[in-house]
């Protein structure tokens, strides 16, 4: 590998002058328990491994760029959930933050079960074996075949979305002659980011029937009255990468005041409340996540407290993390090429991969970390900024992050916390074969989903 010194980029101190930036940690070799997942480390001679397999060994045998996720981190994670949980709760998994065989298999092994929102997730689900009625089904537009195919698969619910599609699929499960079981999916009028939520005025969105007009309450009576469906619940998902209970807490106490509001005019008691995905995790060592069991803890007191207060029984409650699962039991290794120094600003270092691998810095403005893995370093930092390789500016990996000074093209770099909305939003902008996932585990490593070849890409290509 290539150690060709090469120009350093600002001193850390002139641009720390800016204010803008956190200041380079004490030593940049060291890896954030935080950010990196559970099996990372860094040996003797400088080199990062992961499960017990150095990253200099898995780039030649896998290539970069490509996603490493670490198989006992992921179960442990899983079952962090199911634990915390317990018998009187459910844990879905949320798909759509990155699905494959092998994760299902995982989860079904770890008792979770699983939310999907496309015929293409739920089809991945039923061919690696998960059980139909521990899948549940999203989604703000399903398809007619989309819903036929969940309805006859016997998905253990789905989420209804809207007043025409509680007409659909109740008239798809009666020409199947099944009774669907179903949630309505509410507005509550709460958008939770990060660190604060806005308690007004979220109504103004795609998803899901609103809370405040009494509109939802219309859905219930609807949905009620149809013989294709077994009305269980209320569903609430009130935004992602949230690190405040608080939001949640305004959730379930309007989902519950919609429960009361069903047992006085209906006499029915719904059974089922689900408060949806969202929790957040570290990008970078600034962000500090809540534990599984806290969580637990705090929604299972927010929903018993507001029962209790309503008179109503405690409903089953049923959660869909996604993010806080994968993404910190993933990185995503690059190798360095050009490196470009642009004096008094910072340092652009390319590599092979960039926004067709991750797009959530360009599209959501994501913090991300990242390390030099293939050796360790005693330069000083540099500021840099890690951009990819496709045709436009704003292909960045990570804004701002600090790496040793005698960086070199050839050097292995690794971003982690890739393992939620990185592979699942990839795509082949620039013809970019979509990078490799692989599971690493206690000194084995197997891809369990391959690599794009151009071949895949000319495949498509009938014209
Ligand atoms: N349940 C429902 C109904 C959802 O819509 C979502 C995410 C989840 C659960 C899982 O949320 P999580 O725990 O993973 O935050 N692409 C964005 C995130 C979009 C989330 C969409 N819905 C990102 O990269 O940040």
């Amino acid at each position: 590998m290539s150690r060709s010194a090469h120009p350093a980029g600002p001193r850390h101190a002139d641009v720390f002058s800016e204010g803008h930036y956190s200041a380079p940690p004490a030593d940049l070799n060291d890896l954030d328990p935080k950010v990196w997942s559970h099996t990372v480390r860094r040996t003797e001679d400088g080199v990062v491994t992961v499960g017990g397999l150095e990253v200099t060994a898995l780039a030649e045998e896998f290539g970069t760029p490509a996603y490493f996720v670490d198989e006992a981190d992921f179960r442990e994670r899983a079952r962090a959930w199911r634990t915390a949980f317990g018998h009187d709760a459910d844990v879905f998994y949320a798909g759509k933050a990155f699905l494959s065989r092998a994760v299902v298999r995982w989860l079904h092994e770890e008792g979770l079960n699983l939310d999907v929102c496309s015929g293409g997730e739920l089809a991945t689900a039923l061919s690696a074996g998960m059980p139909a009625d521990r899948i549940a089904f999203h989604g703000n537009n399903k398809s007619t075949a989309e819903i036929h195919a969940a309805v006859e698969a016997g998905v253990g619910r789905i989420v209804l979305d809207s007043f025409q599609e509680i007409v659909r699929v109740a008239h798809i499960a009666q020409s199947l002659g099944r009774r669907q079981r179903v949630q309505i999916r509410v507005t509550v009028g709460v958008e939770a980011h990060t660190h604060e939520f806005i308690a007004t005025a979220h109504e103004d969105q795609k998803f899901g029937i609103a809370l405040a007009d009494g509109q939802a309450a219309e859905a219930v009576r609807r949905a009620l009255t149809l013989d294709g469906l077994e009305l269980v619940g209320i569903h609430s998902h009130i935004g992602s990468q949230i690190f405040d209970m608080a939001g949640f807490e305004v959730a379930a106490r309007r989902v519950v005041g919609l429960l009361a509001a069903v047992r006085d005019e209906h006499g029915v008691e719904l059974p089922e409340i689900d408060l949806g995905g969202g929790l957040g995790i570290a990008y970078t060592s600034d962000d500090d996540p809540r534990e599984p069991h806290e969580i637990a803890k705090a929604l299972g007191e927010i929903v018993t407290r507001e029962c209790e207060a309503a008179r109503l029984s405690t409903p089953r409650i049923s959660v869909e993390p996604g993010r806080a699962i994968v993404g910190p039991t993933a990185f995503t290794l690059y190798e360095v090429g050009t490196i470009k120094p642009l004096e008094g600003l910072r340092t652009y270092v390319s590599v092979d991969g960039g926004m067709s691998d991750n797009i959530r810095t360009a599209l959501y403005d994501a913090e991300y970390s990242v390390a030099l893995v293939s050796r360790t370093s005693d330069a000083e930092p540099m500021l840099a900024r890690v951009v990819g390789k496709h045709c436009e500016s704003g292909d960045i990996v990570v804004k701002d992050a600090f790496l040793p000074a005698d960086l070199a093209p050839g050097d292995l770099i690794a971003v982690p916390a890739t393992g939620a909305y990185c592979r699942s939003m990839a795509s082949n902008y620039n013809h970019a074969p979509r990078p490799p996932v692989v599971a690493v585990k206690d000194g084995a490593a197997r891809v369990i989903v391959r690599r794009e070849t151009e071949d895949d890409l000319l495949r498509l290509d009938v014209g």
